[in-house]
Parts: structure tokens; sequence; C-alpha cells
């Protein structure tokens, strides 16, 4: 059992004037990981405390389960909630209750009986790793296992979504890895909907089938996450790419590479199904064209390859702009430059 989200053309402005949500139409299939990523003040965790019911909209309406949420009376929002887990940044944990607290906490203020509670709460600090810890205190835990415990106590009432509001952006590489890998078996093992929002775009690369980016409360961009990395239509993504992929010089490293390299610097995207580097042997050979590999990097996203090379190309004029063009190269250097 699993549920999907969709926003309808979502505004939310509050008072004052800030219209932190500003036409906002997206939809996240059921069993999906969708990620939201944006700069800060961009509106993200408004649109996600719009999800859970915690804001209304101002217009537009928030489908849970194919369920506006608008139409429904408190009763009837009550179960939708607890359909809906929400992790956070600063982990929100009880700090005066024990582990195990933590996790019986929602599923007594759902009603569940003492004993099935302890009996669903163990189970559930068991799923995320923890089991033993449930005595212990928030304090006495490192991040990643307050975190764990986090996740624990929003999967307690077994919810078909799960919201993450920046659930790694306090956590060190190894320990975002870890969690990562949790929200995975979330997703792929208890078949919840995730939906987070993060500035890291290697946690979207990491986990997520699809993004959207989100600028002054509108989604500026929104697709699958391989297409997004490797074609990135608008500016904002472009730099978030680039933020998760290291592999294209930045301005100032190019001043330095020109600096040691006097012939034409180009950058060669590698994208699944480009031809890119495939004919450069017979390109150089065709055109008399000298080449050193003076940067770059291809990696990894959802198992296709994506990077960029940086090539110093020498010879004529003409017969490196011939081999640059045959490339689909990215001019670099001042003397490449239009
Ligand atoms: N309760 C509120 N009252 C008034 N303005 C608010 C409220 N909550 C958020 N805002 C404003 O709405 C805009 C979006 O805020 P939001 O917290 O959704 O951004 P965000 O993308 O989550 O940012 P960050 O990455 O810093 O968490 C900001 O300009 C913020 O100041
Ligand atoms: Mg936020």
């Amino acid at each position: 059992m699993t549920a999907g989200v969709e926003l309808r053309d979502v505004h939310k402005e509050f008072p004052g004037g800030t219209r932190a949500v500003d036409g906002v139409s997206l939809s996240v299939e059921a069993g999906a990981v969708f990620g939201v990523v944006g700069h800060s003040g961009a509106g993200k965790s408004t649109l996600l405390r719009l999800v859970n019911g915690l804001e209304e909209p101002t217009s537009g309406s928030v489908l849970v389960d194919g369920q506006d949420l608008a139409t429904l009376g408190e009763r009837r929002l009550r179960p939708i909630r607890r359909d809906i887990g929400m992790i956070f940044q600063q982990f929100n944990l009880f700090r005066s209750r024990t582990v195990l607290g933590n996790v019986l906490y929602p599923l007594r203020l759902a009603g569940m009986n003492r004993a099935a509670a302890r009996s669903r709460a163990e189970e559930t600090l068991d799923f995320v790793g923890l089991s033993g810890h449930g005595g212990r205190y928030p304090e006495q835990l490192s991040g990643g296992q307050r975190q764990r415990v986090g996740i624990a106590r929003a999967l307690a009432t077994r919810p078909k979504v799960l919201l993450c509001d920046e659930a790694t952006s306090a956590l060190d590489p190894q320990t975002t890895g870890e969690v990562l890998a949790l929200l995975r078996r979330v997703n792929r093992e208890l078949g919840v909907t995730i939906v987070l929002i993060t500035h890291e775009m290697e946690v979207v690369r990491t986990l997520c089938d699809r993004v959207a980016v989100m600028e002054d409360g509108r989604v500026v961009e929104n697709g699958e996450v391989y297409e997004v990395f490797a074609r990135p239509g608008h500016p904002t993504t472009s730099a978030f790419v680039r933020s998760a992929l290291h592999s294209e010089p930045d301005a100032a490293l190019l001043e330095r590479l020109g600096a040691r390299h006097p012939g034409r610097l180009v950058n060669v995207p590698i994208v699944d199904g480009a031809p890119a580097l495939d004919g450069l042997s017979a390109l150089l050979r065709e055109h008399a064209v000298d080449f050193t590999l003076v940067h770059g990097g291809v990696g990894e996203v959802r198992g296709r390859p994506l990077g960029s090379v940086t090539l110093e190309l020498r010879g004529s004029a003409a017969a490196v702009d011939a081999v640059a063009h045959g490339l689909g190269a990215q001019a670099r250097s001042k003397a490449g430059a239009r």
C-alpha cells in the first residue's frame, strides 16, 4: 500500500505578502522518491508543510493518496496525517524521552494499546538498526543514530508517505550515506513514497527518481534525475548539477589551465547516448590536431555515464575549429570564446 502526492497550482502567501509558494504544480507517483532542491528561502519547507497539512494553501489544492486535504474535515484528515511521516534536519526528538519513548509517542497518540505499541516500536527500531538502544536518551546518540530514531518515529505508524526536510544536512558525508541507504530501504522494502528536500545535489543523485528545482516559490525545472543532470534547462539547475559533478572546471581553474596550456581549451560533455569522445581519434587524425587531456571526469548517475572532459587542442585555427565542432564541444578558453 502506497500513496502519491499531487499539488495543483498551489499558492501560499504569508501575512506581510511573502509568496513562499507561487503556483506550484507537481505530481509524485506512489512509490517514487522525489527530490526538491533549491536555495535557502526558495519555499521548500513551506511546500512540505503544505503536503502534511501543517499549512493550508492560499489557493490551489494538495492531494495525498488522491484526496484533497482542503475538502476533508478534521475527523477525516487525522488518518491521512497518520499516513504522512516527517523527518527534520535537527531530528526534533523529545530530549526527555528515551529512544523507545520517542518511537512509542506517535503510536500511543494514535490510540494503540501499550503492548502492541511496544512491539511495533521495537520492530521499527530493529528495522533502522537500533535494536538494543531503546533505553538510551537522544543526547547519548551520534547524529546518525538520532536521525535513525527520527526515521523510526516517523515510520512507527506505518505511513505511506515520508517527507524529509534536509534530513542529512547536519550529518557528515559517511553518516549521510548510511542514512540515505536506510531511506532507500524504507522506499524499496516498505514501499513508502518519499518526498525529500535538500540543497545537496549529491543526495538527489544517490536516492531520487525525479527532481524538481525551486526558486522564489516556483518550480523552474522538473524531470527524471538523469535527464536533469545531463541536460539542465535552467541556470539554477546547472549550478546545482555542477556542484555534484565537479568535472567542469570553474572560472579560476580555467584560468590556471589556460596559463599552462597555450592551445585551445574545449570542454566536452559526456552524456549517455551522445557521440562525445567516440569520434575523437578519427577527428584528430583527419584534421592533424594534437591534444592533451587537462581536466575532467566521468561518473555515474542512476547507472548511466555522465561527466565532462576538458581538452587542449593544438593545430591550425581552422583545424581546431573543426575538431571542436565535431566533438560538440563548448569552447572554454578566451581564444575559443566568441
Ligand atoms: N510562517 C511564516 N511566516 C512568514 N513568512 C514565512 C513563514 N515561513 C516561511 N516564510 C517565508 O517564506 C519563504 C520560504 O521559506 P521556506 O522556509 O519555505 O524556504 P526553504 O526553501 O525551506 O529555505 P531553507 O533552505 O533556508 O530551509 C521565505 O522567504 C520565508 O521567510
Ligand atoms: Mg527549509
